[in-house]
């Protein structure tokens, strides 16, 4: 969670708008709400390294900001980060040349890759203290490089990086979906924790202060929101550490209204996606704020599990009911969509949630009111989403005990299932295991260490036609499976 430069100011990013940005952050409520990431996309570096390969940036745009503090020095604004007790992050390419070959603004630059410098960069990151770095792909499409080869190499560089600094940069993948990052994302060299985008972006930056033609005619829809869900939706691929990324949040920006609003932050959240916020921190309105920082929303963004949702029902074309299974037994989060310009009278099934007989509690979370639960039907406005928080009785699970690295004998899923894995880890640290079925899920899962005796339990959602999983487990013990019929 956190706010991302690129939405809103693209290549004109400088010290002075980090500095008011994540003042914002604080003052706003955000950071209380748990926002804690003030990430510098691309403009900050313009491709210059000196003799010996380390990158140079302009003194101007990026001053000391303290006495003794040298002019053009990066370390300068991230410990100006730190100071608000926020994180900082930083951005580069995998390849040769960054996207400022493709400039929003201004001239072209080249070389503002990190290709050929892997190491030489993400230590430098690390030692300018910044705890995050987004890794585009711009120079790597141009060379048609294989993103799993590169991004392995990246991780190899950040945990080189983490070995001498002993500061750990968190890996934010940015390959827009082109190579199906989801079957390599999870674990890439050995990571245990990763974002990765699925997919272009959901607009180009719109810059209030530039008020050039190209600016001036971009507004967002609805339609490039639901595009940029419905292109994230891997839910084999994420669970707890790794997780597929909607790409930044555009709420707050030109052409949203609060209808817009809800349903991105809605389906975010749900989605337990990244939120990282890209618009204009200064000029928020008041309904936005509060739909970004609502409590419950957050709660559920923030689930253990970290699972996506399932598509449940679609009543009628166009207005569907989302639930994602959490960590609670029983509770469920729920999001109507209706994504049709009429309104839609919606009733929730608990069989259909993967819960048996009566519901015994249905909060509203936009309103933060318990709702009746022998009614629970809604009326959802066109173009809106409504968000629940469903609690009744898990239905009973079918299980399965592990044999060695193996869970046989699965009664095929029937679609995208919901189920809990109980495992051992006692090596003291994050175990990264590769996953596969026959039904072809392949995916890592990031099993977080357990006592000796005592087992870990991690969320997952099952492909269609799941029969059979096997675990590369030198590192950790499988032992019970738990599939809900769902
Ligand atoms: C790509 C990424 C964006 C942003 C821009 C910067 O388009 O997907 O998120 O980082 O590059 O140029």
């Amino acid at each position: 969670m956190g706010w991302n430069s690129w939405n809103s100011f693209a290549n004109i990013v400088n010290s002075q708008i980090i500095q008011q940005q994540a003042n914002a952050l604080v003052s706003n409520g955000m950071k209380e709400a748990g926002y804690e990431y003030v990430v510098i996309d691309e403009g900050w570096w313009l491709g210059k390294r000196d003799a010996a390969g380390n990158i140079l940036v302009d003194p101007k745009q990026w001053p000391g900001l303290k006495p003794g503090q040298r002019d053009g020095d990066m370390a300068n604004i991230a410990a100006y980060i730190h100071s608000l007790g926020l994180k900082a992050g930083i951005y580069t390419d995998a390849g040769r040349d960054g996207c400022s070959m493709y400039p929003d603004s201004g001239p072209k630059y080249m070389n503002t890759g990190s290709e050929g410098h892997y190491e030489q960069d993400f230590l430098l990151f690390s030692r300018w203290g910044f705890d995050y770095v987004k890794v585009d792909w711009c120079g790597g499409a141009k060379e048609k490089r294989s993103g799993a080869v590169q991004y392995a190499q990246v991780a190899h560089a950040i945990e080189r990086a983490q070995k001498i600094t002993g500061h750990r940069l968190f890996f934010s993948i940015c390959e827009w979906g082109s190579q199906n990052p989801w079957f390599w994302g999870p674990g890439v060299g050995g990571i245990d924790t990763a974002i990765w985008r699925t997919g272009g972006d959901i607009i180009p930056p719109v810059v209030e202060s530039l008020h050039d033609q190209e600016h001036d005619k971009r507004v967002i829809t609805v339609a490039s929101v639901l595009d940029s869900f419905d292109a994230g939706m891997h839910p084999e691929a994420q669970h707890t550490g790794f997780y597929n990324d909607l790409d930044m949040m555009v709420m707050g920006m030109r052409g949203m209204t609060d209808a817009m609003d809800r349903t991105h932050m809605g389906l975010w959240a749900i989605s337990s996606a990244p939120l990282m916020v890209g618009s204009d921190l200064t000029r928020l309105s008041s309904a936005t704020l509060s739909l970004l920082t609502n409590r419950e929303a957050l709660a559920i963004h923030n689930d253990p599990y970290g699972l996506q949702p399932i598509k449940v029902a679609e009543p009628t074309p166009g207005v569907q009911v989302w639930a994602k299974p959490t960590a609670t037994a029983g509770r469920r989060a729920v999001a109507i969509l209706n994504r049709t310009d009429a309104s839609a009278e919606v009733k929730i099934d608990p069989s259909k949630l993967g819960l048996d007989g009566a519901l015994r509690s249905l909060r509203d979370v936009w309103t933060g009111r318990d709702v009746a639960t022998a009614d629970a039907a809604f009326s959802v406005p066109a173009h809106d989403l409504l968000l629940l928080l469903v609690d009744g009785e898990d239905k009973k699970a079918d299980e399965y005990l592990a044999t060695g690295s193996d869970i046989t004998r699965i009664k095929a899923t029937s679609g995208p299932t919901f189920a809990r894995l109980d495992y051992t880890n006692g090596t003291g640290q994050v175990a990264v295991i590769r996953v596969k079925s026959t039904s072809g899920l392949s995916s890592s899962l990031a099993l977080a260490p357990t006592g000796a005796s005592d087992s870990g339990r991690v969320g997952l959602i099952l492909p269609h036609g799941t029969a059979d999983l096997s675990f590369e487990t030198q590192r950790a013990g499988i032992r019970k499976l738990a599939v809900y019929s769902w």
